[in-house]
Formats: C-alpha cells, sequence, structure tokens
C-alpha cells in the first residue's frame, strides 16, 4: 500500500498536475483538501475534479467562519496592513489553510503534506512555517517548486494524462480571492509603469462607471468587531460580502502596491478589497474617537508589527499571541457607530459616535457652553515650553554668531 499525501487543492493546473506527479514521482496516494475562505467558487466540480484527475479521495471544508471570527477579526482590530496597503487577505488565510490540511493528515495517518506554491511568494512561506510550528514530523513537499516546469510544460503534462486545462489559464493574470480581498498577479502588471487594464478587476466599478450619486453607510462595532450595517444585526460573513458588494459598486477598493515579499523580491501586485478599505477606516474612526492619544500611537506600532508577521507567515507565535492580547483589551471601548459616503471611488467618513467618546462638547466647543478653564493654559505652556526656552537662550540663539566666529 501507498503512503498517503494531503494536497491543498484549488482546482487550477498546478494543483490538478500536482495529483498525477506525487502519484508518479513519490509513488504517494494524494488525498486533495479544497478549502472555502470564501472564494465563492463551484467547490462540488473542484471535488469531483480532483477525484476525475486521480486523487484517492477529495474533501472540501468550509472555513468561512473561521476565517472570518479567527483571522480576519483581529486583523481588523489590530489595524493591520502590511506597508502601508495591503489589507493582508491570502497571508491570513494560509495559516488556517495549513492548520485544517495538518488536521486531515492526522485524521488520515498521512505523513506527508503538500500545496502548490512556487519558489519565489510568500506563500510557501507560510504554509510550511505553519506545517513545521504544527507537526514538523511531517514531510512537505511542494511539486510546483520542484518539477521545474513552465507553464507550457505544465499544459502538455496535463494534455498527456488527460487533466482539463481550465479555460482560467488564457487569463493574462493569477488570481488568489478569498473574503477579504482580490489579488491580482503577471502578465501586464509585471511593468510598474503600467497601468492595470479595466480587466484586471472583478469586484471593483471604474469609478467612472460608478453610480452618480453617493451611497451612505453605517457600520456598527461592538468592541471593535464589525456586526451591523445601516442597524441592522449581521454575521461576520454577510457583512464582509455585502460590504464587498456596496463598495466595490462604488469603486472603492482598489490598491496598487509595489510590494516587498519575504524572499526579497519585489512585487507589483494589484488587490481588490472594497469592505477590508472601508471596515479598516471605519474601525480607526471609531478608535480615533474611543482611544486616548497615546492608545493611538502606541497601537499604530502594534499594528505595524501585527501586519509584519502576518506577511511573513509567523501566525502561530507567541508574539502573535501577545499582541492580540493587547488589541482585544484595547477593544474595549471601541463600540459604536460609524457613517461613511461611498462615492465615485472615494470613500469618506463623515460621522461617528460611540457611547464611551472621549469627545467632549464642552471641552472643544468655541460656543457657550465652553467648559474649558482657559486660565490653566497659560502656566501649562510655561511648563511645556520650559526645555525649548532653555535650549534656546543658552545654545541655539547664538549659533549663526559663533559659527562665522
Ligand atoms: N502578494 C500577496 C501576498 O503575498 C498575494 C499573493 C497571492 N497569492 C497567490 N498565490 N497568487 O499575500
Amino acid at each position: 500500500m501507498s503512503d498517503k499525501v494531503v494536497l491543498a487543492y484549488s482546482g487550477g493546473l498546478d494543483t490538478s498536475v500536482a495529483i498525477k506527479w506525487l502519484k508518479e514521482k513519490y509513488n504517494l496516494d494524494v488525498i486533495a483538501v479544497s478549502i472555502d475562505v470564501g472564494n465563492e467558487r463551484d467547490f462540488s466540480t473542484i471535488q469531483q475534479k480532483a477525484l476525475d484527475v486521480g486523487a484517492v479521495k477529495s474533501l472540501v471544508k468550509d472555513a468561512k467562519e473561521l476565517f472570518v471570527n479567527h483571522f480576519v477579526f483581529p486583523a481588523l482590530r489590530a489595524n493591520a496592513i502590511y506597508e502601508g496597503q495591503y489589507p493582508l487577505a491570502t497571508a491570513l488565510g494560509r495559516p488556517l489553510m495549513a492548520k485544517l490540511l495538518v488536521d486531515v493528515a492526522r485524521e488520515e495517518e498521512a505523513k506527508v503534506v503538500a500545496h502548490g506554491c512556487t519558489g519565489k511568494g510568500n506563500d510557501q512561506v507560510r504554509f510550511e512555517v505553519a506545517f513545521n510550528a504544527l507537526a514538523p514530523d511531517l514531510k512537505i513537499i511542494a511539486p510546483a517548486r520542484e518539477w521545474g516546469m513552465t507553464r507550457e510544460q505544465t499544459i502538455e503534462y496535463a494534455q498527456r494524462y488527460s487533466i482539463p486545462v481550465p479555460i482560467t489559464v488564457s487569463s493574462p493574470y493569477s488570481i488568489d480571492e478569498c473574503l477579504w480581498g482580490r489579488a491580482i498577479e503577471c502578465g501586464v502588471l509585471e511593468d510598474p509603469w503600467v497601468e492595470p487594464p479595466a480587466d484586471a478587476f472583478a469586484w471593483t466599478k471604474s469609478p467612472i462607471n460608478a453610480p452618480g450619486e453617493p451611497a451612505y453607510v453605517e457600520i456598527g462595532f461592538n468592541k471593535g468587531i464589525p456586526v451591523s450595517i445601516d442597524g441592522k444585526k449581521m454575521g461576520g460573513i454577510s457583512l464582509i460580502q455585502q460590504l464587498n458588494e456596496l463598495a466595490g459598486e462604488h469603486g472603492v477598493g482598489r490598491i496598487d502596491h509595489i510590494e516587498d515579499r519575504v524572499v526579497g523580491i519585489k512585487s507589483r501586485e494589484i488587490y481588490e478589497a472594497p469592505a477590508a478599505l472601508v471596515l479598516l477606516q471605519a474601525h480607526l474612526a471609531l478608535e480615533a474617537l474611543t482611544l486616548s492619544r497615546d492608545q493611538l500611537r502606541f497601537k499604530q506600532r502594534i499594528a505595524q508589527e501585527y501586519a509584519d508577521l502576518v506577511y511573513n507567515g509567523l501566525w502561530f507565535t507567541g508574539l502573535r499571541q501577545d499582541l492580540n492580547a493587547y488589541v482585544s483589551s484595547s477593544q474595549r471601548f471601541v463600540t459604536g457607530t460609524v457613517r461613511l459616503k461611498l462615492f465615485k471611488g472615494s470613500s469618506m467618513v463623515v460621522g461617528r459616535k460611540a457611547p464611551a467618546s472621549l469627545y467632549s462638547y464642552g471641552l472643544a466647543t468655541y460656543d457657550k457652553d465652553d467648559k474649558f478653564d482657559a486660565s490653566y493654559a497659560e502656566g501649562f505652556m510655561r511648563l511645556w515650553g520650559l526645555s525649548a526656552k532653555t535650549q534656546f537662550q543658552i545654545q541655539l540663539a547664538g549659533e549663526d554668531k559663533r559659527e562665522e566666529a
């Protein structure tokens, strides 16, 4: 009897060819596992395809709920955005997939896991760091990294074994989707000077074709987690789906990023992430109302650490857990509602309110309700500026003259 390998199966060309290749090269029986993180596709067709190509078993795991609650929303609460641009869709999905693949390997008593990533990308890092952390005894095979076939050779290989070549192979782009966003790479996009053509986008309308009237949307948060749209309570999955539709319709969510990959390559990435951008913007607006200045400053640093470690494949680490604990604590009062205006590619926060808002009308107003005692101000400035005054008088005031001398 052959040993078994658990393969992360997308239904695409590479992972389909991998089913045959793993049998041929390593004499392994393939258990294909397809994981649904909201990349709305026909999973029963994919499941059948794996069997047709030669997998001994084919499983589909609906991981949308886990993805949203344990990966997406924690990243949203942290305001995790890689290099100030990328809301981390793909990067958040990989550790979850790795965990589910390891679970299947245990159930099936497989000794090997496999994924379809190439040797240039980040996804191999995320899969393999996670596999090694969770199950160091499992052997890892990365067929597409190992076989050294070009795209054409892979297609020939597929044809030789009557593996159906999906029509999407004719698409000039490489696409990866989940609820939190859509990544588009390759083709003309590899020239950073070339504007992404219209056909690169699928979730967002071009702002030119977006409706001529703005849309207003109110997002309700409970402790940093979005829970309602326009006052209507909603589960995380449908909330994200609905915002992807609405913001995408108004041309909101396009990102053009020169990105620094873990392996040291700069790459040009196009993203569509309507819900992610709108939710991150709304969440930041609510934090601006409910966190102190010092909390906000400190949390920016946490956000960057958090984004970097998710991007870099370090999800299953103590540091990620520790940062998460800080972030959770910081969200105790981040409850309230944010109102946004979506119009022809722009998304603007136009209102925010919170039961524990730190905004005090009595302190801020210049009207008759002013509660601020301005007599405190003079003494404050004397102390606040004491160091500046001392230094300027002793060192800086005479500096030009001294340099000339
Ligand atoms: N550059 C993004 C990331 O590293 C997206 C990668 C998309 N993955 C893919 N296999 N096409 O997270």
